[in-house]
């Protein structure tokens, strides 16, 4: 019989995740505590913006005409505990309030509920990004709490999407890693990611510890990659060099590789700030802190671009102060095709602008509703064209498609000022001058 399979927590990991395994033809029980989401789940809704997961998940969501019934949602512990073979705990874990760690409260309360159900021999599967060294003390807690004893096992299987190409990077990864501790664990897990592995996903086994570090050494990795461009940026605005084109020649290196190296306001989410000052919180912990000094530096080039970019907005609209100034923001969520706000950069520059004094007016696609929740002191519009009207400068912060479709001659007339400083290099700089605006970009020259 096939494998039943359960995923704790249902938040865009957990919910990708749990979709995913039905497409994949398991029987699937997600799991949340808050009866809302799991209500709004089983009717085949997604609580967030992702492309393609709605559609995923009512392919499967029992009851939904049509549907293969594999996917049924709960919030009771006890109905998991009975149903699953393979348990998947995909609960977030943020960064604590005021430090840099991370709050591990959640994973804790996953393991403390599950555990005293597991009655027969089970795995049970973290993928929430934890501070190396969890898993092992995890174990000992499932192995202590579970009635089943030794035989409730866990392994570490670390997740590597990302957002606005979650469902591709769920069904396609990149590469699939697992920490296991027995023979039996890992071929648990090669049956439940035979179809991807078959498809040519590598799959890497290895130990808890290495398990735990590859995600976080590879969002270092990338948050590095990103801030070692845009200290270039700050290198070629001083020398009047272009980033961009540096950028695109570096890239030809296949060494270097020309992904992630888009220079522009920085890096964002609920994952890549976070996951390095934990990353270097724990190496504290491990006596190892020295090893990951640097990453220091890159969170504060990191930060420095929120700045660089108010700085920009503030010589734009005439130097001293930001008093009377009108200050239209494209963009609220911390990448496009998402509608996540946590750590934006894009609503961090509009909140210091409007405690500077500014009219901050901010149109997204998809962020408003959690932009408002977040900010709501800030000004909103519903379109582009609404924010950008009357605004003394306009500032691109977040690269949705839908900007880079506007047209430069058709906004130009809701504003005489028309001042455009593009936080993304994402824009066509020569149809924006070509249509009258003063176009800005970040580590590019300025004409
Ligand atoms: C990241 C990792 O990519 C993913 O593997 C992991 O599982 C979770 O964390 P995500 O947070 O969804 O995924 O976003 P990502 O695409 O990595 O972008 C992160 C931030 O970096 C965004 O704010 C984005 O705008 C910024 N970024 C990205 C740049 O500023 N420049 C770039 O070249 C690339």
């Amino acid at each position: 019989m096939a494998l039943r399979i359960t995923v704790i927590g249902t938040g865009y990991l957990g919910a990708t995740h749990a979709a995913a395994m039905a497409e994949l033809g398991f029987e699937v029980l997600g799991l949340d505590v808050v009866p809302e989401k799991v209500e709004m789940l089983g009717a085949g809704k997604v609580p967030m913006y992702e492309p393609g997961l709605e559609e995923l998940l009512r392919k499967h969501v029992e009851g939904i005409e049509g549907a293969s019934g594999r996917l049924r949602f709960t919030t009771s512990p006890e109905e998991v505990a009975a149903f699953g073979d393979v348990h998947f705990v995909c609960v977030n874990t943020p960064q604590k309030h005021g430090e840099y760690a991370c709050d591990m409260s959640y994973v804790d309360t996953a393991f403390e509920s599950l555990a005293p159900h597991l009655t027969r021999p089970t795995l049970v599967v973290g993928k929430s990004t934890v501070p190396v060294g969890s898993a092992a003390r995890l174990a000992a807690r499932l192995a202590e709490l579970a009635p089943v004893g030794a035989d409730a096992e866990l392994a570490w299987n670390p997740e590597f999407l990302r957002e606005g190409f979650a469902v591709k990077d769920t069904l396609h990864p990149d590469r699939i890693v697992v920490g296991v501790a027995s023979e039996r664990a890992e071929k648990l897990l090669r049956e439940v990611y035979a179809v991807p592995v078959a498809e040519g996903s590598p799959f890497v086994v290895t130990d808890f510890p290495t398990a735990e570090l590859v995600k976080t050494a590879a969002n270092s990795f990338l948050a590095t990659k990103i801030s070692f461009i845009n200290a270039m940026a700050e290198v070629c605005e001083a020398a009047d060099g272009d980033v961009k084109k540096l950028a695109e020649a570096i890239g030809h290196d296949e060494r270097i590789g020309s992904k992630f190296l888009r220079a522009g306001i920085g890096f964002g989410g609920g994952c890549l700030p976070k996951d390095i000052r934990a990353f270097m919180a724990r190496a504290g912990e491990l006596g190892a802190d020295q090893a990951l000094t640097f990453l220091r530096e890159v969170d504060s080039i990191n930060m420095r671009r929120r700045g660089h970019m108010v700085e920009l907005a503030r010589e734009a609209v005439g130097g001293d102060s930001f008093l009377g100034k009108r200050v239209a923001v494209l963009g609220a969520t911390f990448k496009p095709d998402s509608d996540d706000v946590r750590d934006s950069p894009a609503l961090n520059v509009a909140g210091q602008i409007h405690l500077q004094g500014g009219q901050v007016t901010v149109f997204d696609p998809k962020g408003m509703d959690n932009a408002r929740r977040l900010f709501p002191t800030l000004g909103y519009a519903d379109t582009a064209r609404d924010a950008v009207r009357g605004a003394d400068v306009v500032l691109h912060l977040t690269e949705w498609r839908e900007f880079r479709e506007l047209d430069p001659a058709a906004l130009g007339e809701v504003t005489s000022r028309r001042i455009i400083l593009d936080g993304r290099n994402a824009l066509d700089s020569e149809l924006w001058r070509a249509a009258g605006w003063t176009y800005r970009a970040m580590g590019r020259p300025t004409a």
